[in-house]
């Protein structure tokens, strides 16, 4: 039977990739987009014949019954709201709420690998109380706790491979990185699933790499010597703050000392029994960026 599957942050980069991935499918279902910049989705996918885009802003209570109205499953994409403690918290029960309250029988949640309660990750807390409050909605659900993405280090790799240093404090600690890519894969799988149940999957890359095969991954893929070179958290700290805000800082250091004491190490196989495929690995994500 032909279902409403309803995405939100449909404009964000996750977002546009899983709206493809969904049209690219042969399907009878019908795809709802909310997004608070409903002009610039319609401008990026102008023909799409199964897709109806509506505005949604997760700070306002007001027009979410409407946005979230006649959806059978719901990917509810994390906001990226970090400036202020608690308003991305408030912003995903406000979303979770409408879904019920809207009859929605799904909902798909993009939470982060082990959120933990002293996670030195500042975001995991988000992530753990949204979880919490899926398990206390009426709503079936899966979670899908989310690996780092490879592509958090595109926009320094540039600076890293030009000094040919890439510093971290994540002492030998392993995680199993992810791409954007396949974390869109992924939920559009299970967005897409006819599973009705409750359950948690970790979608993270193929196999843990300390950060020494992660710098090698990318000097290999872009023809550059590049080394690990290990820092303390705080050492890292100080050198971050000179250039960046203190939550962007927070949250760099805190994902190294995650990875430092093993959280971030998970390994799994859900990602291949969503999608039916492996995910890239850091050497192959490389290769691909540098084209
Ligand atoms: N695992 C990782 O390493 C990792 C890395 C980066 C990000 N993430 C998470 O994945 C999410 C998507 O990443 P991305 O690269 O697509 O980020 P992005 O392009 O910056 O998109 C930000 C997302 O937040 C949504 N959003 C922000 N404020 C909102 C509000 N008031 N109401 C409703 N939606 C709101 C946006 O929706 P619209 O603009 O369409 O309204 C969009 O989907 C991020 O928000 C973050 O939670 C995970």
């Amino acid at each position: 039977m032909a279902r409403t599957l309803l995405v939100t942050g449909a404009s964000g980069q996750l977002g546009h990739l899983v709206l493809e991935d969904l049209l690219a499918r042969t399907s009878e279902d019908t795809i709802i987009a909310l997004t608070r910049s409903p002009e610039r989705l319609r401008a990026a996918f102008p023909s799409a014949k199964r897709l109806e885009i509506r505005e949604a802003d997760f700070d306002r209570e007001d027009g979410l019954a409407a946005a979230f109205s006649g959806a059978d499953r719901v990917l509810l994409i994390s906001t990226d709201a970090l400036d202020r403690p608690g308003r991305r918290l408030e912003q995903h029960k406000r979303a979770i709420a409408a879904a019920a309250a809207a009859g929605a029988t799904h909902l798909v949640y993009t939470s982060i690998t082990n959120p933990v309660a002293d996670s030195p990750l500042p975001l995991a807390d988000d992530h753990r109380r949204t979880e919490e409050a899926l398990a206390a909605s009426s709503l079936g659900h899966t979670i899908l706790r989310v690996g780092w993405w490879l592509d958090n280090y595109l926009g320094a790799l540039p600076s890293a491979l030009e000094s040919g240093a890439l510093v971290a404090a994540a002492s030998t600690g392993k995680a199993n990185f992810i791409s954007r890519e396949d974390t869109a894969r992924a939920a559009a799988a299970a967005l897409a699933a006819p599973f009705e149940g409750r359950r948690t999957l970790n979608i993270v890359g193929p196999t843990p790499i300390d950060h020494s095969s992660l710098a090698a991954a990318a000097s290999k893929a872009f023809g550059k010597p590049m080394a690990y070179v290990a820092v303390a958290g705080s050492d890292k700290q100080k050198a971050l703050e000179a250039f960046l805000p203190p939550p962007v800082v927070s949250l760099l250091v805190g994902f190294d000392l995650a990875v430092a004491r093993g959280d971030f190490e998970v390994s799994s196989s859900d990602f291949w029994e969503l999608t039916g495929r492996a995910p890239l690995s850091a050497e192959a994500f490389f290769a691909k960026s540098a084209g």
